[in-house]
């Protein structure tokens, strides 16, 4: 079976993990002094070397997009971290902020160093009032270590970050409409091109990454590309967080090489809760098409799950069992679409509100054989043809549930309702599985 791969994670069962003392004496900012004293060019080789890939959903090659920035005009360019973290099942960002700040901190620094920033934000979920404390907290120590402000380690170097919390938003989530949102206008997604890189925050050339993408830098410098190379598989380097959520035994963050498998994952977790099988799982959140026992060895990396069909995403795993209803959960996934949407395109906005009302139809018993079929011709109209991301992840969980489960919607209708008995799926009524045995 793969081991786990705690890099992030390593040190969240410590005493005041989030603290610098604690992350300093694990090892923590020597990675910082190592990059400081490289020219800048040589850490984006490295990260391009390292193969990392962003870790927000899309993949996109984290060293190639620092590379697209234009040459130094002597006018300001900007990193900001994409700390938004709202997709149903999502959740690895705000745990690292939580427990592990400096790590994200650190890798604020060294990418500012590296692409030469001197003026780094990162755009925080405006409800986790926790996790902004915890990082005004993290980065005004980094302030009074020297690691952030004038000439850094008397290098020359300047660097602030300001710590910005949204107001709640998915659609803040994707890159552009958080710019705008970051400036002070409505979260809504911007033509592209031109991209962040070109002309992004205050029209400047802008690198926007995800927490885990940045967080994960300072092990790379660390430990070296080889280190990072020797995990994962062939194009799918390193390590990452699987978020175990739903009817599992013991729901939590798995930090492993990519490309390990769910039953793997599984047996680190304890299975699937006694006396149940699995039946559906997302392998990247609610916006990815979602996968049933089939997929249980299907390798957990770009490629693999591509291929079989759907998409790694933020490795968001919500496990499902017999007891599920899939047409009311995928209901439940497209409510929060429709409330989600920003309304800027027609498919969108008018498509997510049509997909809930044939969904709700459909659960409540009062739906035909001819709305399973609506339901793809609406799918139809807004994938691909929506204005960005949004509506198109809003079609997954809706098209591959048709296709896996086409007699469960079907039985929705000649049984006049609901097959299934709700209470059994609840899943506060099994687990009291504890913090600490979770992180074991
Ligand atoms: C609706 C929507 C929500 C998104 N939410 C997030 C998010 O919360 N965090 C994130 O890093 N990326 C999110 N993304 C992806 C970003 O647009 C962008 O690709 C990412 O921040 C790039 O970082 P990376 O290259 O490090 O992955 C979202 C995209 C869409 C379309
Ligand atoms: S797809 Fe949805 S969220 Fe994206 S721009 Fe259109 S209405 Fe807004």
């Amino acid at each position: 079976m793969t081991d786990l791969a705690p890099v992030l994670s390593a040190i969240w069962d410590q005493d005041k993990s989030w603290t610098i003392d604690t992350y300093s004496r694990a090892g923590g900012y020597k990675a910082l002094k190592k990059a400081l004293k490289q020219p800048p060019a040589d850490l984006i080789q490295a990260v391009k070397d390292s193969g990392l890939r962003g870790r927000g959903g899309a993949g996109f090659p984290t060293g190639m997009k620092w590379g697209f920035l234009p040459p130094d005009d002597g006018l300001p360019r900007y990193l900001v971290v994409n700390a938004d973290e709202s997709e149903p099942g999502t959740c690895k960002d705000i745990p690292t902020m939580l427990a592990n700040p400096h790590s994200l901190v650190e890798g604020v620094i060294i990418t500012s160093f590296a692409i030469g920033c001197n003026h780094a934000f990162i755009y925080l979920r405006g409800e986790v009032v926790h996790v902004y404390r915890r990082l005004l907290q993290a980065v005004r120590e980094a302030y009074e270590a020297g690691h952030l402000g004038k000439s850094i380690h008397g290098t020359g170097f300047d660097l602030d970050v300001t710590v910005h919390a949204g107001a709640g938003a998915y659609i803040c989530g994707e890159e552009t409409a958080l710019l705008d949102s970051l400036e002070g206008r409505r979260g809504q997604p911007r033509l592209k091109p031109p991209f962040p890189a070109v002309a992004g925050l205050y029209a400047r050339p802008t690198v926007v990454n995800n927490v885990e993408s940045i967080a994960s830098v300072p092990a790379i410098v660390d430990k070296g590309v080889d280190w990072f190379t020797g995990m994962g598989t062939e194009r799918s380097k390193g390590m990452g967080f699987f978020s175990l959520s739903g009817h599992v035994q013991k729901p939590g963050q798995y930090e492993a090489p990519l490309g390990i498998t769910l039953r793997e994952l599984l047996g680190h977790a304890g299975g699937i809760r006694e006396g149940h099988t699995l039946k559906f799982w997302t392998p990247g959140g609610s916006s990815t098409p979602i996968f049933t026992d089939e997929h249980l060895d299907t390798p957990l990396d770009y490629e693999s799950v591509g291929a079989a069909g759907s998409m790694l995403g933020t490795r968001a795993l919500q496990i499902f069992d017999d007891t599920t209803c899939v047409v009311r959960a995928v209901m439940r996934w497209t409510e929060f679409y429709k409330h989600e949407s920003c309304g800027k395109c027609t498919p969108c906005r008018e498509g997510t509100y049509w997909l809930t009302q044939i969904l709700k139809r459909l659960e409540g018993g009062q739906g035909t054989m001819a709305d399973i079929q609506q339901l793809l011709d609406t799918c139809d109209s807004i994938l691909g043809r929506a204005f960005c991301a949004l509506g198109d992840g809003a079609t997954s969980s809706i098209t591959s549930s048709i296709k896996l489960f086409r007699e469960e919607y079907e039985a929705h209708v000649t049984g006049g309702g609901c097959p299934f008995d709700r209470a059994a799926s609840a899943l506060f009524e099994y687990t009291d599985a504890q913090p600490e045995e979770v992180l074991a």
